[in-house]
């Protein structure tokens, strides 16, 4: 004989031993699996035990619970199970009554084997294109999902995306998330109106939480029904409104990172195991978000730490500006929060800032910390170090798109500038940002050659060289930057003394 899969478990439930014993046989001929049991109570019982029952076939009469009334349980409870209703001549408006609370189909009795075969078949058939449908949809649910946190890489707009994405999903009376912080496990998140009110139930939810964290594996508690128990640890909620509970951890790799906890009030369906296994694989897509987050908060790190550890390199051998990449980095950073650039053109004016000078590696110590004006060829040489940043960086991947902006951050909007004499638009807008902060942070700092200019004297080199040296309207905006109070706290004065009508040349070696 051949072992072919049962095409569906079916629960015939009749208290009449003899039709019990018929549906048995003729629904097992025909290819299904059978459970049979003589009661109401003992068929929920099978329920809770079994998982995989797609249809209950039930009698209508039968002592102590009906068949209405299975049906009202296991439509309250947490079952998908498809219901039809076998029921006498006479009671065809209890016929009607069951299918408006939910029975799939009825069955006048007495019926021959065929109709009975035909009503199981339909229901099934509807059952799964039912199941079909629900797959796909899940599918566009968990996309839809995978898609919003993708674009988002920042812990606190992930859990946001989250919770608005279990809020449409899920439709909760209650959200608790908790996250793990510094190896305890903290509530992040709480929402609703039931938790807000209750501390007891707050401090259940917790527990739960706590150990579905440890246990990794998803649960759903019923709250309500008969036949219907609590076997969680926590024991039921102590709270009468909330009818069942679905939690989930939030795990990648098997290490757990937190926990959901979604509760739902009496006047809505129970939550399923369905929409259980659904939350189960958010929580799994999420994980991995959270995870990708820190994982680029980390490497976002890790090059700030090597972009510092160049500059301080060219620090190391140009005394005299020491401290000044960082200052160009806030100053221009400063300068594009006035324009409103977006995060990512910061981002990239703040490492360009911080290495804008790293050609100076290049440069002979003896030209960089010359202590009188340059020659012509010293000059020259020191002009190089634009282009040598820029083979130095070439060579990393993650600076390619500042790399711009350290090469021409000593062009002038007139031409005159170097290392290829651009004018005005033809400098990356970065780059004409940065030289106006460049030259402003090296005059007012002491250098090998000069002492630090008076910010007066520099604001009068900055205005008359604006149009030439400088964008005109981007040294405005600065002049009026520096102006402000909250200035002060950026920028800090090196040396006291100042030499008043400096030249440009003077103001700036290279
Ligand atoms: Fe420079």
């Amino acid at each position: 004989m051949v072992d072919v899969e049962p095409k569906a478990t079916i629960l015939i439930v009749d208290d009449e031993s003899s039709l019990r014993g018929l549906c048995e046989e003729v629904l097992s001929d025909a290819g299904y699996a059978t459970h049979t049991v003589g009661d109401g109570p003992s068929a929920l019982q099978l329920l809770n035990k079994t998982k995989d029952i797609d249809l209950v076939v039930s009698d209508l009469r039968m002592p102590g619970m009906s068949g209405l009334d299975l049906l009202k349980k296991i439509k309250e409870g947490s079952w998908d199970v498809d219901f039809l209703i076998m029921t006498g001549f006479s009671s065809i408006e209890t016929a009607v009554e069951s299918m408006r609370l939910g029975a799939a189909d009825y069955l006048p009795k007495p019926f021959n084997i065929s109709h009975l075969l035909l009503k199981v078949e339909k229901i099934l058939q509807a059952r799964r294109n039912r199941k079909d449908r629900k797959k796909l949809s899940n599918l566009v649910r968990i996309l839809n999902l995978s898609q919003a946190m993708n674009t988002k890489l920042d812990m606190k707009s992930l859990v946001n995306e989250f919770l608005s994405q279990v809020q449409k999903n899920f439709a909760p009376d209650g959200i608790a998330l908790f996250l793990e912080e510094k190896s305890s496990l903290l509530p992040k998140v709480t929402r609703g109106g039931l938790l807000r009110t209750n501390p007891r139930l707050n401090s259940w939810v917790k527990r739960l939480g706590e150990r579905i964290f440890r246990q990794q594996l998803p649960e759903l508690i019923m709250c309500k029904g008969e036949g219907i128990a609590c076997s969680n640890s926590e024991g039921p909620p102590p709270e009468p409104l909330v009818s069942s509970v679905i939690v989930a951890p939030i795990a990648i790799r098997r290490k757990s990172v937190g926990s959901v906890v979604l509760l739902r009030g009496n006047d809505k369906p129970a939550y399923t195991r369905e929409q259980l296994q659904l939350l189960n694989v958010f929580a799994v897509h999420t994980a991995s978000a959270f995870e990708n987050a820190r994982l680029y908060a980390q490497m976002r790190d890790m090059n700030l730490e090597v972009i510092r550890s160049f500059a301080q390199a060219v620090e190391a051998k140009d005394v005299y500006t020491r401290g000044h990449s960082e200052r160009v980095a806030l100053y221009a950073t400063h300068l594009g929060g006035r324009l409103g650039l977006s995060q990512e053109d910061m981002n990239r004016l703040y490492a360009a800032g911080i290495l804008h000078d790293i050609g100076k590696i290049g440069i002979p110590e003896s030209i960089l910390n010359k202590p009188a004006k340059l020659t012509n060829e010293e000059f020259a040489v020191m002009q190089r170090h634009p282009e040598l940043g820029r083979a130095i960086l070439y060579q990393t991947t993650t600076f390619g798109d500042i790399l711009p902006i350290i090469y021409h951050h000593h062009e002038h909007v007139d031409g005159t500038g170097y290392p290829m004499g651009l004018r005005g638009e033809e400098i990356p807008f970065l780059a004409r940002m940065l030289s106006v902060v460049d030259a402003f942070e090296a005059m007012t700092s002491d250098r090998a050659y000069r002492k630090a200019l008076l910010v007066e004297a520099v604001r009068e080199i900055l205005a008359s060289g604006a149009g030439r040296q400088w964008q005109e309207d981007l040294v405005v905006l600065w002049l009026e930057e520096i102006d402000k109070p909250e200035f002060a706290s950026l920028h800090r004065y090196n040396g006291a003394s100042a030499i008043f009508g400096a030249s440009l040349s003077d103001g700036q070696h290279g």
